[in-house]
C-alpha cells in the first residue's frame, strides 16, 4: 500500500475534500500548507500574521519558511505510517527541499495524485465553499450544503468564506498555478510518480479511484 502521498491540482479542484476523507480511511495525517497557514492566523501568530500579506493576495507564501514548517511537521510521530502533503509543494523549489528531507531518513514520496479540473468547475466550486473555522470540515452551497444553512454539522460552528476565495484573489490564484506549481506535474511524471485523478466527478468516484491507485503495487 503507499502511503506517502502528495495531492497536486488547481485550487478548488478537490484536493483537500479528497485528502481529508482518505486521513480518516487510511488513519495517516493529512498536512496541508494552506490549513497550517490559517491556524496560524486564527491563533495570530506571527507565522500566519507573515503569512497572510501572501494568502489574502492569492501569491506563495515564501519558500524558506513554507519549508520550515514542513519539516517540522514531518518531524512528528504521527507520520511514521505515512502522510497525506496537500498544497506542498507548490513549486519544483520546495520539491527538491522535500526530496532531500526525506531522503535524510531514507524515505521518499510513493505517488503523487494531480487531480484536475475545468477552470468553469474550479469557480463554481471555490465561490460556493463553505468552511467550518473550527473543525475545517468543507461545503459547498450547491454540492455539500450542511444539514442547516451556514452552519456547521459537526460542532454548530458558523462556517465562513475564505477571505483568498474572492473572484479577483481565485484568478489571480489560477494565475500562480499556473506558473508557478503545473511545473511540478513535469518533475514528478519524469520520476513516474504521477497519476492523473479527473476531479470533475463526485467524491465517492474520486476516493474510490484513489484507493485502487494507492494498493498498486
Ligand atoms: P490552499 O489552502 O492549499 O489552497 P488551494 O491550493 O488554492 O486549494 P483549495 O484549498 O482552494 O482547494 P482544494 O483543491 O483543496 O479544494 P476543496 O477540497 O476545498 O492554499 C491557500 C494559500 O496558502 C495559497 O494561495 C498560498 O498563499 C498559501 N500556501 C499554501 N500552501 C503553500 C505552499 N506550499 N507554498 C507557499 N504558499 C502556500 O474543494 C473546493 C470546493 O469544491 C469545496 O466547496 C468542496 O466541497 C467542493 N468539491 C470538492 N470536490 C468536489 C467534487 N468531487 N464534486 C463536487 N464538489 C466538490
Ligand atoms: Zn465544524
Amino acid at each position: 500500500m503507499k502511503t506517502r502521498m502528495i495531492f497536486v491540482g488547481p485550487p478548488g479542484a478537490g484536493k483537500g475534500s479528497q485528502a481529508k476523507i482518505l486521513s480518516e480511511e487510511l488513519n495517516i495525517p493529512h498536512i496541508s500548507t494552506g490549513d497550517m497557514f490559517r491556524k496560524h492566523l486564527k491563533e495570530q501568530t506571527p507565522l500566519g500574521l507573515m503569512a497572510k500579506n501572501y494568502t489574502d493576495k492569492g501569491l506563495l507564501v515564501p519558500d524558506d519558511v513554507t519549508n520550515e514548517m514542513v519539516k517540522d511537521r514531518l518531524s512528528q510521530e504521527d507520520v511514521k505510517n505515512g502522510f497525506i502533503l496537500d498544497g506542498y509543494p507548490r513549486n519544483p523549489y520546495q520539491a527538491n527541499y522535500l526530496d532531500e528531507l526525506l531522503s535524510k531518513s531514507h524515505l521518499k514520496i510513493d505517488v503523487v495524485l494531480n487531480v484536475t479540473s475545468s477552470d468553469e468547475v474550479i469557480i463554481k466550486r471555490i465561490t460556493g465553499r463553505r468552511t467550518c473555522p473550527v473543525c475545517g470540515a468543507i461545503y459547498h452551497i450547491d454540492n455539500f450544503p450542511p444539514k442547516q444553512e451556514g452552519i456547521c454539522d459537526n460542532d454548530g460552528e458558523k462556517l465562513i468564506q475564505r477571505k483568498d476565495d474572492l473572484k479577483e484573489t481565485i484568478v489571480k490564484r489560477l494565475d500562480v498555478y499556473n506558473k508557478e506549481t503545473f511545473p511540478l506535474i513535469h518533475y514528478y511524471k519524469e520520476k513516474g510518480l504521477l497519476v492523473d485523478i479527473d476531479g470533475n466527478r463526485d467524491l465517492k468516484a474520486i476516493t474510490m479511484d484513489v484507493l485502487k491507485i494507492l494498493e498498486q503495487q
